[in-house]
């Protein structure tokens, strides 16, 4: 199946210079969403795994969709504010400004997924949280690569990525 025929590349959005790329149509077609869903832990050992963790906003859509899909637990990382205490939280620099990212304290094996990789300082800073908050982070996926060979790596290996731009 073809996925990136299905995402919708929007010029300008949502700052001009800016190409977006919407994957609303793979979340639309069921057969899609399930093989982006599969695609997204081919390289991963599910019974390594107790549970996925997606960063908000998007990765929450996935997140959950693989959870449910694959039979385990959904654990959000949440932008600052939205999650009721005790929370870890961390800080991170964007091109402009300051972001926090928080999570619950926990434990367990767990595989941290968002839609697209950019930058990679979403991830990053998702992956420390995750790690000071208490869980193993057995593997890294996103739907979508941004940034091809530049890409971050985990432990040495590339993050596994199904669509990948250059
Ligand atoms: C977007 C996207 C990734 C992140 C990737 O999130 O969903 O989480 O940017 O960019 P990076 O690799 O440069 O960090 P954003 O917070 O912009 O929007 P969302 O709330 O819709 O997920
Ligand atoms: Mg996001």
């Amino acid at each position: 199946m073809d996925l990136q025929a299905l995402v919708r590349n929007v010029p300008d959005f949502p700052i001009p210079g800016v190409l977006f790329r919407d994957i609303s149509p793979i979340l639309e077609a069921p057969a899609a969403l399930n093989h982006a869903l599969e695609q997204m832990v081919s390289h991963v050992d599910l019974d390594a795994i107790d549970a996925f963790v997606g960063v908000e906003a998007r990765g929450f859509i996935l997140g959950a969709a693989l959870a449910a899909r694959f039979g385990k637990g959904f654990i959000p990382v949440r932008k600052a504010g939205k999650l009721p205490p005790p929370v870890q939280s961390l800080s991170y620099e964007l091109e402009y400004g300051k972001a926090t990212l928080e999570m619950r304290a926990g434990r367990g094996r767990i595989l941290l997924v968002d839609d697209v990789l950019a930058t990679g300082g979403t991830l990053t800073a998702a992956l420390t949280l995750c790690e000071r908050s208490g869980y193993e982070v057995v593997d890294i996926a996103v739907l979508i690569n941004l940034v091809g060979l530049h890409a971050l790596t985990f432990r040495g290996k590339a993050i596994h990525s199904v669509l990948v731009y250059d």
